[in-house]
């Protein structure tokens, strides 16, 4: 039986207009989402995960281009007016965010802010809204929260400011939960606490949930299926386990390598040599190629396939390992990168 996806996102392409020139940050997205699924998505610093999922739910700036489709249960987000998406936003997808203190409002008791939410989201006020407030935060584990509504976001933690945050998300009942780097700011036994958390959230509520990290280490205890993220494209999306065991695309195996232990001695990592290209100076061929160990001649020259394994697991690459040879063979057909592709257009050339 095939489960019809709750996000089905095909072809987002993102292109920023910096007034000279365009700089494309998506290459053509193709992503699904199944209802009640932990998504991981993962990635270096600007290889545009937060922008993915920013351009879904219409919250990025006006100069930002935003072309392809993204569907949550059929229903189209992309081009859609902004008063569509206010229904859409908070109450049937949530987002949080690394740092809980440039979305909560520093002058206003915390009971005060989980209560605009559930006005907004749920129609509740008065005594139901305050009831359900608190249980809110007693559902994130904040002891005493009834007593604690009363507080400001400066007295509590950071942890306790991101459980806040989850509670706010939590208050539309959502399908589905985007976490974008939700723990980066907290130490790391806060950060367990709070992956476990979201974690039970999820199983008890039934929602979907999309993790977003640079660290494949957060990623991989919390999530179903990974998605890796290079440079504006998925390079390689497989099931957890299979992406530890099987990892097939070279940068999925770099971030792997460059993760500690988790038992045995503290050994050297391996990083992975040079950095994410800008999105105005990608190279021509495999973005990735400056950077792999495998690259051969093609690499340079030629976008690399997208080999669809299964049909949730897929790799860009013209080397991929754990991938059957007559199936690489198949789609390793040499194409030229087209302008489209082009790291930077101008602006004459994106008109059509
Ligand atoms: N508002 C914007 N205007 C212009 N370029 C932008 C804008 N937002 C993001 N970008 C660019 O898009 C690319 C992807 O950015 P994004 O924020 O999605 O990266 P990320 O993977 O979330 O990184 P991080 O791990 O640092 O959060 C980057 O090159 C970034 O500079
Ligand atoms: S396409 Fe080539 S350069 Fe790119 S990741 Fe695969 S082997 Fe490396
Ligand atoms: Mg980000």
């Amino acid at each position: 039986m095939t489960i019809t996806p709750l996000v089905q996102m095909r072809g987002l392409t993102v292109d920023f207009d910096q007034g000279r020139h365009v700089t494309r940050a998506l290459h053509g997205i193709d992503l699904d989402v199944a209802p009640g699924e932990a998504l991981g998505l993962v990635g270096e610093s600007g290889s545009g995960k937060s922008v993915t999922w920013l351009a879904a739910l219409g919250l990025l700036p006006g100069r930002a281009r935003i072309r392809g489709s993204v569907k949550l249960d059929g229903m189209e987000l992309i081009g859609v007016a902004g008063r569509q998406l206010d229904a859409v936003r908070g109450r049937r997808v949530a987002m949080i965010f690394q740092d809980p203190s440039s979305s909560l409002n520093p002058v206003m008791r915390i009971g005060r802010q989980i209560g605009e939410a559930l006005r907004l989201h749920r129609g509740l006020t008065g005594a139901a809204g305050e009831a359900e407030a608190g249980r809110l935060l007693d559902r994130v584990g904040i002891a005493n929260a009834r007593r604690r509504l009363q507080d400001y976001p400066h007295e509590m933690s950071g942890g306790m400011n991101q459980r806040v945050m989850i509670a706010m998300a939590l208050a539309g009942e959502p399908d589905l939960l985007i976490a974008d780097e939700p723990t980066t700011a907290l130490d790391a036994t806060v950060q367990a606490q709070i992956l476990r958390l979201l974690q039970e959230i999820r199983r008890d509520s039934g929602m979907a949930m999309v993790l977003i990290s640079h660290d494949l280490g957060v990623v991989a205890e919390n999530v179903e299926r990974v998605c890796v993220m290079y440079a504006g494209r998925l390079v390689e999306t497989a099931a957890a386990a299979h992406l530890f065991e099987r990892p097939r695309h070279p940068y999925t195996r770099g971030l792997l390598a460059a993760l500690p232990a988790l038992d045995g001695p503290r050994e050297r990592l391996a990083a992975i040599p040079g950095s994410v290209p800008e999105p105005w100076n990608l190279p021509a061929g495999c973005a990735f190629a400056p950077r792999c160990g495998e690259a051969e001649t093609a690499c340079h020259h030629m976008a690399p396939p997208d080999i669809p394994i299964t049909g949730h697991e897929r790799v860009l690459c013209f080397r991929p390992r754990y991938a059957p040879e007559a199936l690489v063979a198949h789609h390793r057909q040499p194409q030229p990168a087209n302008v489209a592709d082009m790291p930077v257009l101008r602006r004459t050339e994106i008109s059509a």
